[in-house]
């Protein structure tokens, strides 16, 4: 059993706690995840800008999403003319990725799109058939790389996972990460209810509990209200790894060693421009 769980419940209820951990399993969060993340076209224009420019000015063209979920991102990159292959370990996320795929089949990018069910501490073994000579980048963004908690509280599946995606990327290739300012949330115990990702005003609250065990930050809780529409609202519990930043790069420069370049951005910036971001971006270029 995970640490956190020995003495908190770190999910919603009725979603098992054994086997690989979907937070996403009851299918609470997926089905109001369109109203929580608002309207996509008008997606944040920092996020779509960030992005897509990097990936272009770095010449990538094919793209593996591994934190899919619904296929928001993956959308997104569709749309601006990338191939893309996408996956996640919560069908009842990726059950809305499928159908939006289905609906939009006559598109080419859509045709093609591929979407498979994996998870990143098997990521390798279960896409080998796909990654040819690695991908051109590899993005885990959305505050998802979190949701992986330190079950035996050394990190080694956090390690385990940024192997796999840097044995996905080409040499010369991206890895592009994210999490939110952990560090910032320790010290403050709350975490800005205003998302960089997502433009919506359907968030009604969020409240953050952190978990300490033998005096360190273990897990931090956060309870979402989602207001659905007419008076109704829809409540789910996700929980996620404290990522100290220091920590967090010193594992991604071990792992990427003789990497070519290694930058990080804050809310999408660059950290000269911003003091305390909700979010850090680390993007790696492997090696070639
Ligand atoms: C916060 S959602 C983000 C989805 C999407 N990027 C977005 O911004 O809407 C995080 C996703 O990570 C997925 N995930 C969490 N742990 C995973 C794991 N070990 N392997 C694969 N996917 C995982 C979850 O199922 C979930 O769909």
């Amino acid at each position: 059993m995970p640490q956190a769980d020995t003495v908190f419940q770190s999910r919603s209820d009725g979603i098992s706690a054994e086997g690989v951990r979907d937070q996403y399993a009851d299918g609470k969060a997926a089905k109001v995840w369109e109203i929580f993340i608002g309207d996509k076209k008008s997606r944040t224009e920092n996020y779509r800008n960030f992005l897509v420019e990097k990936l272009r000015d770095n010449g990538c063209k094919r793209i593996l999403d591994v934190a899919c979920g619904t296929g928001v991102d993956s959308i997104m990159l569709l749309e601006e003319g990338f191939e893309v292959v996408s996956i996640d370990a919560s069908d009842k996320m990726l059950k809305y990725a499928l159908k939006e795929r289905w609906n939009r089949r006559k598109e080419v990018t859509f045709d093609k799109w591929i979407i498979e069910e994996a998870n990143w501490l098997t990521l390798y073994d279960d896409i080998e058939h796909l990654i040819g000579d690695g991908f051109d980048a590899v993005m885990c963004l959305g505050n998802s790389f979190a949701h992986l908690l330190d079950n035996y509280g050394d990190q080694r599946e956090h390690i385990q996972a940024i192997s796999n995606f840097e044995k996905c990327v080409k040499p010369g290739g991206l890895l592009l990460i994210d999490h939110r300012n952990y560090d910032n949330i320790m010290d403050t115990g709350a975490a800005p209810a205003k998302s960089i990702y997502y433009n919506s005003s359907h968030t009604a609250d969020i409240k953050t509990s952190v978990l300490y065990v033998a005096s360190k930050p273990t897990l931090v809780t956060m309870d979402y209200v989602i207001s659905t529409g007419r008076g109704d609202t829809s409540e789910f519990r996700l929980s996620y790894y404290p990522h100290k930043l220091a920590v967090f790069e010193d594992i991604l420069r071990t792992i990427f060693k003789g990497h070519s370049a290694y930058e990080m951005y804050g809310d999408f910036k660059t950290m000269d421009k911003v003091a305390n971001p909700a979010f850090y971006i680390h993007v790696v270029q492997k090696g070639k």
